[in-house]
């Protein structure tokens, strides 16, 4: 299997307190920057014979963000958990629910106990799915490739409704398969291995549809970039397809295309060793692009979109491609190659012409690992987003607002545009041009492949690899490892799309 599953939810509809749950967790608002012992808190509290308001008056408790106490009496442990204030902005309050209760499911992850997480009732729809989302996503735990497995929490309940725990499951479980993919060891998933897990997964799901290439045909159909950067691995490279169809026959689709490298050495331009470790996530854009689909699949989102993942292995070896080789590009680019560690753009710029020109795709986004400077400028927490367009600029905005996941916008600026030629004296253009604003040169060069589309592009070779996040991440972030960054992004962006249609 490639990936764990959530805990499975289900609603529960009794008494918050007087119940059969050993577990129970209470959400506790402050109001006016005092704790607010209301609702289900005032209830816990009663029942635990006012050790919760004791706890406060000790100064135990302040009610502060994924602040928690625990109080165990008459056999049930009662874990209380902060909220922060209840009159916060909207956008703030989503924050401050998904840190909460993944604090509270993390602290309870090693439980095989049934555990009962409350919401009060009177919140808005998105602030309960909200809640849901964060105790699954903490809850999240890499055990594959542990001995021993520590995560026994299988069986949670929220007194919410069951639609609205329906769309956070969708949601937590891409979550779950993009933080498995991305962190998957190389020798776990190759090329080939990738394509047998992926069509595994959706093998028998309504309105899905995978075409793969294989070594053979990339290499016939002219895919110069998947096929140079590929083929010094034993493992050779492929390009995944997957077609989702909710929407009209006649409608175009929304292209997602995800940088999927399985490992980056850096080619013959080999990294150096410090740098190697991290590179195993080089295919979290893939891993993210996927976790979408998976989502809007599970939630048969009313729209077309076809997701590319050209997943290759960027190793020296007698049959690398080589600094200086010129590569013919599958839409006919001759791109000299400078650097072999500027790998991704050459994958993805194969994907994005195709998505553009044969697939016609109405709109492209991409996700990628794509460039040291973008984490050096912006840090372990913080994407950087490309567009021309302003309105996708807003959407995509708004959609990381409400998200959590953090996105900062780069220019891209044309007068960079004339490194390509004057650092290319045989081909066209050359793929590394210059440090300086490497972020953006390598927007620009995949600009190139987009053939006029809309288009945005995420570089989130930041909080894509997450290994230096600690301390920095929200608590719904797992420890030190790819956290699945950008799949509730492009749900909500995606989302609101079918709703202006
Ligand atoms: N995958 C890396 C970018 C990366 C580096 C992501 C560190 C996350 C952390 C990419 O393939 C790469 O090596 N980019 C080079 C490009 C350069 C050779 C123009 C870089 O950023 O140094
Ligand atoms: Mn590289
Ligand atoms: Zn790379």
């Amino acid at each position: 299997m490639l990936y764990t599953r959530p805990p499975n939810v289900s609603s529960f509809t009794g008494d918050i307190i007087e119940n059969d749950f050993r577990a129970i967790v209470i959400p506790v608002f402050k109001k006016n920057n005092k704790v607010a012992i209301e609702g289900v808190a005032e209830k816990a509290d009663s029942f635990a014979n006012g050790m919760f308001k004791e706890a406060i008056e000790l100064g135990q408790f302040k009610g502060e963000v994924a602040e928690i106490l625990k109080i165990f009496t008459k056999n049930k442990v009662l874990l209380f958990v902060g909220l922060g204030e209840l009159s916060a902005k909207d956008e703030e309050k989503l924050e401050n629910m998904r840190r909460a209760y993944a604090v509270a499911s993390g602290n309870l992850k090693e439980t095989s106990e049934k555990v009962l997480f409350a919401v009060e009732g009177s919140l808005k729809a998105d602030l309960k799915r909200e809640a849901v989302i964060g105790a699954l996503l903490g809850s999240y735990a890499l055990e594959k490739f542990k001995k021993e497995k520590k995560t026994k929490l299988k069986e949670v309940y929220f007194n919410i409704e069951k639609e609205i725990i329906d769309e956070a499951t969708a949601i937590a479980e891409g979550v779950y398969l993009a933080r498995d993919l991305a962190n998957a060891p190389p020798n776990e998933v190759t090329p080939s291995k990738l394509v047998e897990k992926v069509k595994k997964l959706f093998k028998g799901l309504k309105n899905v549809e995978i075409e793969v290439y294989d070594y053979k045909d990339l290499v016939e159909k002219g895919f110069g970039g998947i096929v140079s950067v590929g083929k010094g691995s034993d493992e050779k490279p492929r390009l995944l397809i997957l077609k989702y169809k909710g929407g009209r026959k006649d409608e175009k689709s929304l292209a997602v295309v995800g940088k999927t490298i399985v490992f980056d050495s850096g080619g013959i331009n080999l990294k150096p060793s410090q740098s190697l470790f991290d590179m195993r996530a080089d295919k979290a854009g893939g891993a993210t692009a996927l976790g979408v689909f998976w989502t809007i699949v599970r939630l048969s989102l009313p729209l077309n979109i076809v997701v590319l993942m050209p997943a290759a292995i960027n190793v020296p070896s007698g049959s690398s491609y080589l600094p200086s080789d010129v590569i013919r590009m599958w839409d006919g680019t001759y791109v000299e190659v400078t650097n072999t560690d500027a790998e991704g753009r050459l994958t993805l710029a194969d994907a994005l012409a195709y998505a553009a020109k044969e697939l016609d795709a109405k709109e492209i986004i991409d996700l990628a690992t794509l460039t040291g400077a973008a984490w050096i400028a912006l840090g372990p927490l913080i994407a950087a987003y490309f567009t021309r367009d302003e309105e996708l600029s807003e959407h995509i905005t708004s959609a990381s607002k409400k998200s959590g996941e953090k996105i900062w916008r780069l220019p891209l600026e044309d007068s960079y545009k004339r490194l390509f030629s004057k650092k290319a004296p045989v081909g066209d253009i050359a793929n590394a041009v210059a440090r300086a604003g490497g972020a953006i040169t390598a927007a620009l060069f995949l600009e190139r492949f987009i053939h006029g589309k809309p288009w945005i592009h995420l570089d989130i070779a930041g909080p894509g690899i997450g290994s230096d996040a600690q301390g920095l991440a929200p608590e719904y972030w797992p420890h030190g490892i790819a956290p699945g960054f950008g799949v509730r992004l492009l749900v909500e962006y995606i989302k609101n799309k079918t709703i202006e249609n």
